[in-house]
């Protein structure tokens, strides 16, 4: 491939524009670090009806677009193995310069710092992290061997013997602890308390919580000298999960998983409020295991599902001629608290997702809106109470 320094500098001055850099020693970073040659096998360009076109020698144009690149479907598949279109869902990537570049502003690094990434994927973030604080105090953990051992060529063939750890990062990896950062650049459904553990008092964790595939934040937060973290959701934020917390999707038939309720109401808020992101992030908050479904019956008509199948719960909603109907089912009446989140959202005047507060123990996830007492749920330990 051609040199493409001037693609980098045009990068970084893209992402300058953007607002997302502005720390001289990150511009050097983007300027230095060569994200082409993290695309090793090559990527996968989407292409309509959800469609993945696979490219095993991307030039500058697609290296330096402004994109998330896939590199991995369904776990396995990469670009050289395959040479027609082809279908699968996303299991690895290099996460598009402006998010990865905007996190790494958040994280408030100093000379000398040591920084836990979780999440290495194709280890150009990675490398951006190595550029900055030196290859001794970058440790990056990734659940897929065979994604950690291209990454960890790729950091070798640039220049970077860091430490690229193939293993689960929901453990943190306690052996290189304590850090003074813990990036993850993949989504959770809460913070493990693991991380928090592995972090010096005065560290941050930067993590972007949730498990819907938008409705999520990024939490940042700092840890105390008591062991507890406690911070806010600074942006909207959106990630592949956590492949151990990957939700089953919901399928089958749908009318046999409802087909027996206990109650049925007319909805006072319509179920479609949560394709919107903040009445959605409330939604995982007031039922944090909960799944957002959209179906259709034969005839066109619209139906919305919520599922909590480890409570062994659901809501249908039936659109009407007035509205939408509500059917619960289950130990939890699903809609019934998610409803009273999003009533007293409105009532409070909707206030952005960066209104959210969170604190994080050993015990338990406490997230809140100040001055709003009903706006505040506790999550326990293992299983969401
Ligand atoms: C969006 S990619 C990371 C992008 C990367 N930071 C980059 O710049 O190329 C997310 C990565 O997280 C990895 N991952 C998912 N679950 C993980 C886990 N539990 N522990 C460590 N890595 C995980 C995936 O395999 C995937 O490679």
């Amino acid at each position: 491939m051609t040199d493409t320094t001037p693609h980098r500098r045009a990068l970084a001055d893209r992402l300058a524009k953007a607002g997302v850099l502005s720390d001289p020693a990150w511009r050097a970073a983007v300027e230095a670090v060569p994200r082409e040659r993290f695309l090793h096998p090559g990527v996968f360009l989407p292409e309509d009806g959800g469609r993945w076109r696979p490219v095993t020698a991307p030039d500058a144009e697609i290296a330096y677009s402004d994109e998330s690149l896939t590199t991995q479907l369904d776990g396995h598949l990469t670009a050289d193995r395959s040479t027609d279109l082809v279908t699968g869902s996303p299991t690895s990537s290099s996460t598009t310069p402006v998010t990865v570049v905007g996190m790494l502003e958040h994280l408030d690094v100093r000379d000398g710092h040591s920084v836990l990434e979780i999440g290495t994927g194709t280890g150009y973030s990675a490398a951006l992290l190595c550029h900055r604080l030196g290859e001794d105090n970058v440790t990056t953990v990734e659940v897929d061997p065979g994604v950690a051992r291209r990454a960890d060529d790729a950091l070798e063939a640039v220049g970077f013997s860091t430490w690229t750890v193939t293993g689960d990062g929901l453990l943190g990896y306690p052996h290189r602890a304590p850090y003074d950062r813990v990036i993850a650049t993949c989504a959770v459904r809460r913070i493990p308390y693991a991380w928090v553990r592995q972090t010096r008092p005065g560290g941050v964790v930067l993590a972007t919580v949730g498990s819907w595939g938008y409705g999520t934040g990024l939490a940042k937060v700092t840890v105390g000298e008591d062991g507890t973290a406690a911070g806010r959701i600074v942006e909207r934020s959106s990630f592949m999960q956590a492949r151990a917390e990957a939700a089953v999707p919901v399928s089958g038939d749908l009318s046999a998983r409802t087909a027996y309720a206990d109650s049925e109401r007319a909805a006072e808020l319509p179920p479609t409020l949560l394709a919107e992101w903040m009445p959605a992030f409330l939604a995982q908050l007031a039922a944090p295991d909960a799944q957002f479904v959209h179906a259709m019956t034969s005839d066109g008509a619209q139906l919305r599902y919520l599922f909590a199948p480890e409570r062994e719960s659901f809501a249908e909603f039936t659109a009407t001629d007035d509205g939408w109907t509500v059917r619960q089912g289950g130990p939890v009446a699903l809609w019934d608290d998610i409803e009273r989140t999003l009533l007293a959202w409105k009532a409070a005047g909707s206030p952005d997702i960066t209104a959210v507060r969170l604190r994080i123990t050993r015990e338990a996830h406490h997230y809140w809106i100040d001055g709003e007492p009903a706006l505040n749920w506790q999550h326990g330990p293992g299983r969401v109470s």
